[in-house]
């Protein structure tokens, strides 16, 4: 995988031209088949195998009594919401045949490369979320059309997602339709907050939406850029025990002898 820069990210676009061109203004969408590997199939079967000891997890339209259409396990847990805790079996019933899309919010940490990816967009906006949105098949029920306060970076990893973007910055129900694309692993979109989306899922997908506010005050003509050592987030730290490098020593085989299996058939080489 390319190294998680923005530079890559944004490729064949500069950082010049998207903060001049599409930064707040417009939507952008880059097919350059990139970064599949940052939530697959593989990762999501890894983290529903956890359930219920897991961070979070929320379902779309997990019944009527959910002000937002969202059934949200750690809501659940703390008692903010009175609805059952499912069984495991439960929550494979909502994925496998009730077509249920799974939200996944604050994965940042599920992975090191969604880390780097937040420090990297850090340095150019404020604190950062990376929410991963799951679906099993078509016409898998999502958010209706609206707007997000956030800066968002769209990757897509598995399988096709329809989007349609609205007129910017409607300030009502949006009407007016923009643009329709379907996007593709590896295909990025960029959309500035406040600009009304829709999203229609057209078969099984995982998006991550790596989502952040913008600084306050950052403008072109006096824009900051933080440095690593500055972002108050917390590291990744590779836990691992250091290994110390076995040397091996060379072994010589030695012709074995039918009539001399006593003796050792090996010895090492000098
Ligand atoms: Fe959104």
């Amino acid at each position: 995988m390319d190294k998680i820069t923005l530079e890559n990210i944004l490729e064949p676009i500069s950082l010049q031209n998207f903060f001049q061109n599409y930064w707040g203004k417009k939507h952008l969408v880059i097919r350059r088949n990139k970064y599949k590997n940052l939530f697959t199939w593989e990762d999501l079967d890894n983290y529903l195998n956890r359930y219920p000891n897991i961070k979070s997890l929320q379902i779309i339209e997990g019944t009527d009594k959910t002000k937002d259409g969202r059934w949200c396990l750690d809501k659940i847990l703390k008692g903010k919401l009175k609805l059952p805790l499912y069984s495991k079996d439960t929550i494979y019933d909502f994925w496998k045949n009730k077509n249920k899309t799974f939200v996944i919010p604050f994965a940042e940490y599920e992975k090191q490369d969604l880390v780097d990816a937040c420090f990297e967009f850090e340095k150019y906006f404020g604190h950062g979320q990376v929410n991963v949105y799951a679906s099993p098949n078509a016409n898998s029920k999502s958010f209706p059309a609206h707007a997000d306060a956030t800066e968002n970076f769209l990757f897509h990893t598995e399988g096709k997602t329809k989007w349609t973007i609205y007129k910017e910055f409607t300030p009502d129900k949006p009407e007016t339709v923009i643009d329709e694309f379907v996007l593709e692993p590896g295909d990025l979109l960029y959309i500035p907050s406040y600009m009304y989306h829709k999203v229609d899922t057209i078969g099984p997908r995982i998006l991550l939406s790596i989502h952040f506010a913008n600084k306050p005050d950052q403008t072109l003509d006096s824009f900051k850029i933080t440095p690593y050592s500055q972002n108050k987030r917390s590291k990744w730290y590779n836990w691992a025990p250091y290994k110390k490098i076995k040397v091996v020593k060379k072994v010589q085989h030695v012709k074995s002898n039918k009539s001399n299996w006593s003796k050792p058939y090996f010895k090492e080489s000098k």
